[in-house]
């Protein structure tokens, strides 16, 4: 047995540690649970629905935003950091759900989105209102436009959501946006920026959040001075060294450690959870004990359902952890991203990446390639086991513990994922894995809330609802109840060892206790080490793993 230590924290569910093993769910409340039938879904539906969480297993939630927004961008445009959407509820409402889930023994983990505001905050509506030159104007990014009277945009820098990254306002100027243009780049340089998010965190924190997902981390402090550098140059959004104008400068380390200072003066230390799309090698810093504390890992989410492929995230996420001092994170999915268990069903192509299949995939409303969305499910049910028996912490995207699959056709007056407007039709965006929830295999949204939901269910989400799910000993949601509950009394120590297997279609490792966790990827079902069989993501065939699942098995020593 190759031997390999992780790490030699205990597990800590409880104190100042509790993140790191933690299950985090993330939920985004607009399509979660809908308390009062506009179709929108709202704290109080959250609220209503954390008996699911708890009898999930979960140890906290991840909310995606909730504040007063246009939903430009699915609230990741924010008018104002420091309330509740009113579509969504109001600052008692959050409370409420703050007190819900600490009662059901439960953590919450806020959506800060420091990078941009919305056009809609006041700041940005007084930089307009002030006119050129003003002090009103530093808070965000306003450059003079080329050619006469500024008619150009200042360079020809690109918004990661397609077309232009810079606005005109009329005036000669223009503004940065690197994603839609309702989302208006902050300044970073200015002190008046920081102070406000300072009082941001410790508005949340003392009103009992837990800790914060940071939105674009790797964003925040930007180079812009002239000359710049031809969009060619800056479209490649990795760099290992830190010159990248737009992205993972040193800088934004400063304001973290700044964060860091915010977050230590509570009991226990609020967390923090980086979200930061930087070069393998750079992303540790962003997890430092002195910084955020933690960094999302995306690696298993872009790998294919291959045995080399988990075996090379893997070794990379727990080398990250003993750079780092902190734990990993293990995710297959998010709300940017195509549904897992719909990823796994469709076919490799030799010439595209997974994302870039599932985009055509989604531009051909689900036509092309045809996907085997039943191979999708059962690859996503025995990748989420693996992930829950990784140490570190494994994040799980709202719907993925009913293995749903992304919506496809949503009628296209339905779609709201700017990337849908802006890509010029080459991109349909994040719609498909965002429709509300099903709840009930009947009845209107089907359990989601008294009313519609938006974007709209198609018929076939009454399968896949948590009431169905719950009453069958085989469905995703079964599995992952049972999975969870184990991983509360199998984990300890953050250590972990590969165990050789000569198949190379067979992923094992052994964790602390015996516990034993083999996936056959593929070929003839294999033998499992001698021990009891606690769970398995398919029936087991005569006693041996199927091709395409996982089990844990406990070995006694
Ligand atoms: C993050 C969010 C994404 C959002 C973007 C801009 O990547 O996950 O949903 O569109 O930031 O805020």
């Amino acid at each position: 047995m190759a031997v390999m230590r992780a790490g030699g924290f205990p597990f800590p569910r409880e104190g100042a540690d509790w993140w790191r093993s933690a299950v985090v769910y993330q939920i985004y409340p607009r399509s979660f649970a809908d308390s009062d039938g506009d179709g929108i879904g709202d704290l109080a539906g959250v609220t209503s629905r954390v008996w699911h969480l708890a009898a999930l297993g979960v140890d906290a939630v991840w909310l995606s935003p909730f504040y007063p927004s246009a939903l430009a961008d699915g609230g990741y445009d924010v008018d104002d950091h420091r309330d509740v959407d009113p579509r969504l509820g109001t600052l008692a409402d959050f409370d409420e759900l703050v007190g819900a889930l600490h009662g059901a023994g439960l953590r919450i983990i806020a959506d800060i989105v420091p990078n941009h505001t919305s056009d809609r905050h006041p700041w940005f509506r007084e930089a307009l209102a002030s006119g050129r030159g003003a002090r009103e104007r530093e808070r965000y990014i306003f450059r003079d436009g080329r050619g006469p009277g500024g008619a150009e945009p200042p360079n020809d820098w690109q918004s990661g959501f397609g077309g232009p990254a810079w606005e005109p306002v009329g005036d000669g100027q223009w503004y940065f946006h690197y994603f839609a243009k309702e989302q208006p780049d902050l300044n970073w340089d200015d002190p008046g920026v920081r102070e406000d998010f300072r009082t941001t965190l410790r508005f949340w924190s003392d009103r009992g959040v837990d800790g914060f997902r940071i939105d674009v981390a790797h964003g925040l402090v930007k180079d812009l001075s002239e000359p710049f550098a031809p969009w060619s140059e800056v479209a490649e959004v990795t760099r290992a060294d830190g010159t990248h104008p737009l992205w993972d400068r040193e800088g934004v380390h400063e304001i973290y450690a700044d964060w860091r200072r915010v977050f230590d003066e509570y009991d226990p230390p609020r967390f923090a959870v980086a979200e930061a799309a930087v070069h393998p090698t750079r992303r540790a810093r962003y997890a430092s004990a002195e910084g955020l504390g933690q960094a999302f890992n995306f690696q298993m989410q872009e790998a294919g359902f291959q045995p080399d492929e988990f075996r090379a995230v893997i070794d990379a996420g727990l080398a990250d952890m003993r750079v780092s001092g902190s734990t990993t994170t293990w995710l297959l999915g998010c709300h940017d991203t195509l549904r897992v268990a719909t990823r796994y069903g469709l076919p490799r192509d030799p010439d595209l990446n997974s994302h870039q299949v599932g985009q055509r995939w989604l531009l051909t409303n689900g036509a092309e390639p045809v996907a085997d969305l039943a191979l999708g499910e059962r690859r996503a049910r025995a990748a989420a086991l693996v992930l829950l028996a990784l140490p570190g912490a494994t994040y799980v995207y709202q719907g993925d513990e009913l293995g749903l699959h992304e919506v496809p056709d949503l009628p296209p007056e339905s779609l709201q994922d700017p990337i849908a407007t802006r890509s010029g039709g080459t991109a349909k965006g994040r719609d498909g894995c965002r429709v509300p929830l099903p709840w009930t295999p009947d009845g209107p949204s089907f359990g989601f809330g008294p009313g519609g939901a938006q974007p709209p269910q198609p018929a076939w989400f009454g399968r896949y609802a948590v009431s169905v799910e719950a009453d069958d000993p085989d469905s995703t949601l079964s599995m992952y109840r049972r999975a969870l509950s184990l991983r509360r009394s199998l984990t300890s120590e953050e250590e972990f060892a590969w165990v050789s297997d000569p198949d190379e279609s067979v992923l094992h490792f052994v964790r602390p206790g015996g516990w034993h966790c083999v996936s056959n990827f593929g070929g003839a079902p294999v033998e499992l080490p001698h021990g009891t069989v606690a769970v398995s993501s398919v029936r087991l065939e005569d006693g041996r793993l199927p091709r395409e699942a996982t089990a844990w098995v406990l070995v006694e020593d």
